[in-house]
């Protein structure tokens, strides 16, 4: 072999040596790692793009909220080993079609844009509620949260109307903000790191797991209205603005006290079925779980201004508590929970009579009561269904507490030497 062709093959290898290493051998490489190495840069630069572009967000993903170990500093450290990203947004007018326009600009430096819409049932327009930005390696997820009530804020859920899901790219988890429209207390930001965070964090950390918002149903309130009329008298309209009140003042004490409460019997049926107060209920119901019960609780509504008018039962069985405000009365309602339902108790205060009320179980989910945040048995339907049986649509002006339920029961006599205990009228 001549020393010529010895270099030319020497040559040869060595161009065959580079093109290995510079074009198949990264093939070998692990994909994810490359993937999340693209994604970290890929991922700032995201970041500056939001930031000139004025979108401000804020994380909200409850993993990395939680997580102690994390360096708030480092953005690539926050993405490291992840496929989503959760941030928050809030809702500006003026953003309403900037994402669409910034589709461009998002594209350039790797990112496919989607997003999803919901009605605002204030406003009854249309705006995004999602933002999904989405690279090989690295789902971005932008949250909108709009104003609610004065001091709430809510979030939708992912409605995908079209083209349906976006199939390649995105890297969907739907593990959170994803699958509920939800309610939080309003909250204020503050900084982590290069980070805005929800302030304070624990509060909002532990308002994500309940935090599911069920809408009262406009349209059924308003067939209901148009068949049955809304003549309320005079006498009807304060009846209503005091019930509302008293529904105010009554989770004002509950609230300072940590004790979740519900809507339940006739101020739940007039919710689900009138988004409403039922002039003709005469009276505030509400639910709470015994396991909640608190001593203090009878002294707060005192204090509040609230007469103990009654107290049935004992907090091991059958509890109930009656209150008056002027001429408004409020029952709380102490609910008992078993392996396959929950009940609550009533008492005949002259007949000793004890009776159960039997309901399918139920979680609790948010709703806005008369621009009120509370909360109500989720699902409703069952719930009301099982208290007033499959006609709960047709108003019932007589109705007999003890008689009238489908779901009640007679539950034997309380002994008479505990009656001084537990029939306990003032
Ligand atoms: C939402 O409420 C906050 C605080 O009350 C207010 O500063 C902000 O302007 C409101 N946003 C919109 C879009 O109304
Ligand atoms: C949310 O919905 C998606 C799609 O239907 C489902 O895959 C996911 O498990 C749901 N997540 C939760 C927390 O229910
Ligand atoms: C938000 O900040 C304002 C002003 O500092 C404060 O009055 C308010 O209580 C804060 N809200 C929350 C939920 O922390
Ligand atoms: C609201 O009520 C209407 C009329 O009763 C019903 O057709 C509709 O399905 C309800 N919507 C929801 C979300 O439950
Ligand atoms: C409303 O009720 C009043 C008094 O009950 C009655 O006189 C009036 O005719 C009713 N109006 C309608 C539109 O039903």
């Amino acid at each position: 072999m001549k020393k010529s062709e010895v270099i030319k093959a020497i040559i040869i290898i060595a161009f065959i040596y580079i093109g290995l290493q510079v074009f198949v051998a990264p093939a070998y490489l692990d994909r994810e790692e490359r993937n999340l190495k693209i994604s970290a840069g890929q991922f700032e630069r995201l970041l500056k793009l939001l930031s000139a572009l004025q979108l401000q967000v804020f994380v909200i993903d409850p993993e990395l909220l939680s997580d102690t170990q994390l360096s708030w500093e480092d953005p690539s450290h926050l993405v490291s080993g992840r496929k989503s990203i959760t941030f928050g947004h809030l809702h500006e007018i003026h953003t309403k079609h900037q994402m669409e326009r910034y589709r461009l600009h998002f594209e350039t430096i790797g990112y496919r844009y989607v997003s999803t819409a919901s009605f605002s049932p204030v406003t009854g327009l249309s705006s995004p509620s999602h933002h999904f930005l989405c690279s090989q390696a690295l789902t971005v997820h932008v949250v909108v949260w709009f104003n609610r009530t004065r001091d709430t804020v809510w979030t939708d859920q992912v409605n995908w109307l079209y083209p349906s899901q976006p199939e390649d790219s995105c890297h969907l988890d739907g593990k959170y903000f994803y699958n509920y429209s939800r309610l939080f207390d309003s909250f204020n930001l503050t900084k982590r790191g290069a980070f805005l965070v929800p302030s304070p964090t624990e509060k909002f950390l532990q308002e994500v797991p309940d935090s599911q918002l069920v809408e009262c149903n406009r349209t059924r309130a308003r067939q209901y209205m148009d068949k049955y009329g809304q003549n309320y008298t005079e006498e009807d309209k304060v009846f209503m603005r005091k019930a509302r009140q008293t529904v105010s003042r009554a989770k004002q004490y509950l609230d300072e006290m940590g004790i979740p409460f519900w809507l339940s019997s006739g101020t739940c049926l007039g919710w689900f079925r009138q988004c409403d107060i039922i002039p003709y209920s005469k009276d505030v119901d509400l639910g709470i779980f015994i396991k909640h019960f608190n001593a203090d609780l009878i002294h707060a509504f005192e204090q509040g201004g609230f007469f103990l008018k009654h107290i049935f039962g004992k907090v091991s069985d059958s509890y109930e508590l009656s209150f008056q405000s002027g001429d408004i009365k409020l029952d709380l309602f102490f609910f008992y929970e078993a392996a396959d339902h929950a009940w609550n108790g009533g008492t005949h205060h002259e007949t000793g009579q004890k009776y159960k009320y039997i309901f399918p179980k139920f979680s609790l989910c948010w709703t806005i009561f008369l621009d009120l945040k509370v909360r109500v048995p989720c699902p409703s339907q069952p719930y009301i269904e099982a208290n007033y049986g499959k006609n709960w649509l047709e108003p019932v002006h007589v109705w007999e507490w003890n008689r009238s339920p489908p779901n009640v029961r007679d539950n034997g006599l309380w002994p008479q030497e505990e009656w001084k205990e537990v029939i306990q009228v003032f």
